[in-house]
């Protein structure tokens, strides 16, 4: 697992937009990229749309599979991951629609739905790089606490917590969906890189959980000290309980040029 801790949200955006930038490089145009929504990747898509206006970084044949989506909110409500995914990931990135994917939260389809996104990343190669975000009870997608370590996409309850962390984005409350659908555990393992980005004081106690804690499902994205190529980019607030920080800031400052090679191997890039 690498661990780089940047000084503020905005150099952990530079350091996400550079890591998935290279491995677009190693991989080719048709990389396929996993997306995380809420706030802790805006920045990194904020950057990578700036490559891409810029004309250095070209996602147009590039495919998305969003990590999750809430069940039963209508087609276009502005907090479906549908509608997030379309304006802060599809539209600024300049991504062909017919390749961007979204777990589908229609309650008629529920059943099927898990089974239909499993298959679609499938048929699409796998994901390259899988961005995801920590809740501050650690879990990744949005398996929540005691989420099996091996779990598949499928149909998940809320915790009250998360119901809460996310009411900021609904008026109330009581408008927060109970249910998800989210890729599981394993389906985001199965990803050949995992970027996970965190930022603030309130996500150290589950960047330390995560990063340095036992493997738990009490702490579901503990799962990733078993993946063999994690990048964790996070400030120094939410870096704040890491007791390895000094290692990792050393290891990250002192990389050798043949580590910092944007055609380097994944073998290369983590410490
Ligand atoms: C979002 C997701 C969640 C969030 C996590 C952090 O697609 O799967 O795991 O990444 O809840 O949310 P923010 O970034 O808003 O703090």
């Amino acid at each position: 697992m690498e661990v780089v801790i940047c000084p503020d949200a905005g150099g952990v955006g530079e350091v996400s937009a550079a890591t998935i930038a290279q491995i677009v490089t190693r991989v080719g145009p048709q990389v396929v990229i996993g997306a995380a929504t809420g706030s802790s990747p805006l920045a990194t898509y904020s950057e990578l749309a700036d490559r891409v206006r810029a004309g250095t970084l070209d996602l147009s044949q590039a495919s998305v599979f969003a990590l999750d989506e809430y069940v039963g909110l209508p087609v276009g409500h502005p907090e479906s991951y549908h509608d997030c995914i379309r304006r802060t990931v599809t539209e600024p990135l300049g991504l062909d629609p017919a390749r961007v994917h979204v777990p589908d939260g229609n309650p008629d389809g529920l059943d099927t739905a898990g089974q239909r996104y499993e298959d679609a990343i499938r048929a699409a190669g796998g994901v390259d790089v899988q961005i995801v975000g920590i809740g501050v009870n650690g879990h990744i997608g949005f398996n929540e606490p005691t989420s099996s370590l091996s779990s598949r996409t499928r149909v998940k309850t809320l915790t009250e917590q998360t119901r809460r962390d996310n009411a900021r984005f609904f008026d109330s409350l009581d408008e927060v969906p109970r249910h998800c659908i989210t890729q599981g555990l394993g389906t985001v393992m199965d990803a050949r890189h995992v970027l996970l980005v965190a930022t603030g004081e309130h996500k150290a106690d589950a960047v330390a959980a995560v990063v340095e804690g036992p493997v738990t499902a009490m702490r579901p994205g503990s799962v990733l000290q078993m993946h063999p190529h994690v990048t964790v980019v996070v400030d120094e607030a939410a870096a704040s309980r890491l007791t390895m920080a000094d290692y990792f800031r050393a290891a990250y400052d002192n990389r050798p040029d043949w580590q910092r090679n944007p055609a380097a191997p994944p073998s290369l890039l983590t410490v």
